[in-house]
């Protein structure tokens, strides 16, 4: 699964809109029910309208029903590892404080949870 995972998280990040930045990002939220939803970044000339794959990813699942997660699988088609932004963060703790993430990048992996990612979440 976790080979599927980083494949489609590669194929989305092809789909990237980042004519401003270049830095394109794919993802692959794997659901507790086993569908995977992938996402990108989706840049705008209004640069703070810019939306980052994980938030894609996560938008799609919510929005079609899946609140419950099992793995995510982020590919930064760059040589050195980024990890998720603030707001990234604080979007994927909404629904799992624990999620297992793995990192991609052209030469780098990381696995680390949102627990680490995010600790002392706010959360209602
Ligand atoms: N980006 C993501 O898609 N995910 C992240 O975790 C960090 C940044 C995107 C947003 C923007 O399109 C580009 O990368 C540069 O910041």
């Amino acid at each position: 699964m976790i080979e599927k995972l980083i494949e489609q998280a590669k194929k989305a990040s092809l789909n990237a809109y980042a004519p401003y930045s270049g830095f394109k990002v794919g993802a692959a939220l794997l659901t507790k029910s086993g569908k995977i939803f992938t996402g990108c970044n989706v840049e705008n000339s209004s640069y703070g309208l810019t939306n980052c794959a994980e938030r894609t990813a996560i938008f799609k699942a919510v929005s079609e029903g899946e609140k419950e997660f099992e793995h995510l699988v982020i590919y930064v088609d760059s040589p050195k590892l980024f990890t998720p932004c603030g707001a990234c963060r604080q979007v994927i703790s909404e629904f799992s404080q624990e999620l297992p993430v793995t990192i991609i990048s052209q030469n780098e992996n990381l696995e680390t949870d949102m627990g680490k990612l995010l600790p002392y979440t706010f959360k209602l």
